[in-house]
């Protein structure tokens, strides 16, 4: 079994075609999280729709665009569940069971609610669905007990948002009669040996603040074969004293900034209009590059430029070796190379990158049903673990009518 805390999620929002932005900066980080972790990827469709509910056809025509992506890209179905979030209804009934004790302030103060409506200021934001978005985000996280969630920079106080909900959560449910007691017996079941090692561990995180001790005295506990999962829970909990820990706190894993230039030298994004396509024609790309802008001050062939006011420079930064950027910080700054001859190696390289990717969006895209089979499969995997999650959650909050 694969712990909780090993257990990976992240979504990403069906509003586009991907480009070599996303590649660099969400895609290969998940294409190398998928072999360490139990990694659950999903189109976050729902949270499209918060913001882009007048015109769900776009959202419709780019969920399975961005499996292809993906898929393209490297992600391994044997190795990541792919799944689309409204094919999973679990999230949404967590996510009405979570609204009924999460404050509105906590919701009003996330600063993406206000930025985002200022930045998006043609849509009408000032909805119920978006005021919830970061709220629908924790259920998307909660329902997985995922442990990391790997986000950009600005997706951390979402994540935020999660560990206070849980705690919360847990703080709320989490208390039973006898808790103290119930703890103590299922640190017995833990046999001589581990009870001994996991009381010390306990000691040493509560007497002196160890955080090492209790690293170690959480992975003893995810290495338990013989108790139940309600044991396990207590034991989790009897750790900081509260009570069992139905819904962990996950951890925010920040994606690296992305390296990847835009075409005008700003960060390659949408609405900048500087993109190059995942998986954009050769003819397109060569086009896009050959006509990109350079460093102003080279007008004409003789005039040398500076590199470093150069968005090509920034190119070579991502896909050149040492002897190429030599060659172009030489060949620049004495106007010994033109533009074109600069953004050559680059041209070759950003193709070079992209052909297996579109060779393998092409096979994707020549088998629909084999796309719809992976997802398929991730639905069914996902949708397991969310009703377990479910289960307990409802039964916490008294609901589970027998
Ligand atoms: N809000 C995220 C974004 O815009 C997408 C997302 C939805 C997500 N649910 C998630 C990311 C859960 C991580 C975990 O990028
Ligand atoms: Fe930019 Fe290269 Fe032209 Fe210099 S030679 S201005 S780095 S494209």
């Amino acid at each position: 079994m694969t712990s909780q805390h090993q257990r990976v999620l992240s979504g990403m929002r069906p509003t586009g075609a991907l480009h070599l932005g996303h590649y660099h900066g969400v895609l290969k980080n998940w294409i190398k999280l998928q072999h360490e972790y139990e990694c659950y990827f999903f189109v976050a469709d729902w949270h499209a729709l918060t913001t882009h509910y007048e015109d769900p056809g776009d959202i419709a025509g780019s969920v399975w665009d961005m499996v292809v992506d993906w898929l393209a890209a490297g992600i391994t179905p044997g190795e990541a569940r792919l799944f689309i979030q409204s094919r999973v209804p679990e999230h949404a009934e967590l996510h009405l069971l979570l609204s009924m004790f999460t404050p509105l302030g906590w919701l009003e103060r996330v600063p993406t609610y206000k930025d985002q409506q200022e930045k998006l200021k043609e849509r009408d934001l000032a909805t119920y669905g978006f005021l919830g978005y970061p709220l629908l985000q924790s259920a998307d996280i909660l329902i997985y007990r995922a442990g990391l969630v790997p986000v950009g920079e600005d997706q951390v106080v979402h994540v935020e948002l999660t560990r206070e909900v849980a705690r919360r959560f847990n703080y709320l449910y989490g208390r039973e009669p006898g808790f103290e007691d119930k703890a103590e017996a299922a640190v017995k079941k833990m046999g001589k040996k581990g009870a001994k090692l996991y009381t010390q561990l306990r000691r040493a995180w509560q007497e002196r603040g160890d955080g090492e001790a209790l690293d170690k005295a959480r992975a003893l506990l995810e290495a338990q074969q013989n108790i139940s999962i309600g044991d396990r829970e207590r034991l989790f909990g009897y750790l900081d004293g509260g009570g069992k820990v139905i819904l962990p706190e996950p951890q925010p894993l920040l994606t690296p900034a992305p390296r990847m230039p835009g075409l005008d030298g700003q960060k390659m994004s949408k609405s900048y209009g500087n993109t190059i396509g995942l998986r954009e024609d050769p003819e397109s790309v060569t086009r896009k590059l050959r006509t990109m802008p350079t460093d102003p001050a080279r007008v004409r062939r003789s005039d040398p430029g500076t590199p470093e006011k150069c968005p090509v420079w920034a190119f070579h930064g991502v896909y050149s070796d040492d002897a190429t950027r030599a060659w172009v910080q030489e060949g620049c700054t004495t106007a010994g190379i033109g533009c074109l001859d600069c953004k050559q190696p680059v041209i070759d390289a950003v193709l070079a990158e992209q052909a297996p990717i579109r060779a393998r969006a092409q096979e994707y895209l020549e088998k629909p049903d084999t796309v719809r089979a992976i997802v398929a499969e991730g639905i069914d995997d996902a949708r397991q673990v969310a009703r377990d999650t479910l289960e307990e959650v409802r039964q916490v909050m008294g609901l589970s009518y027998r």
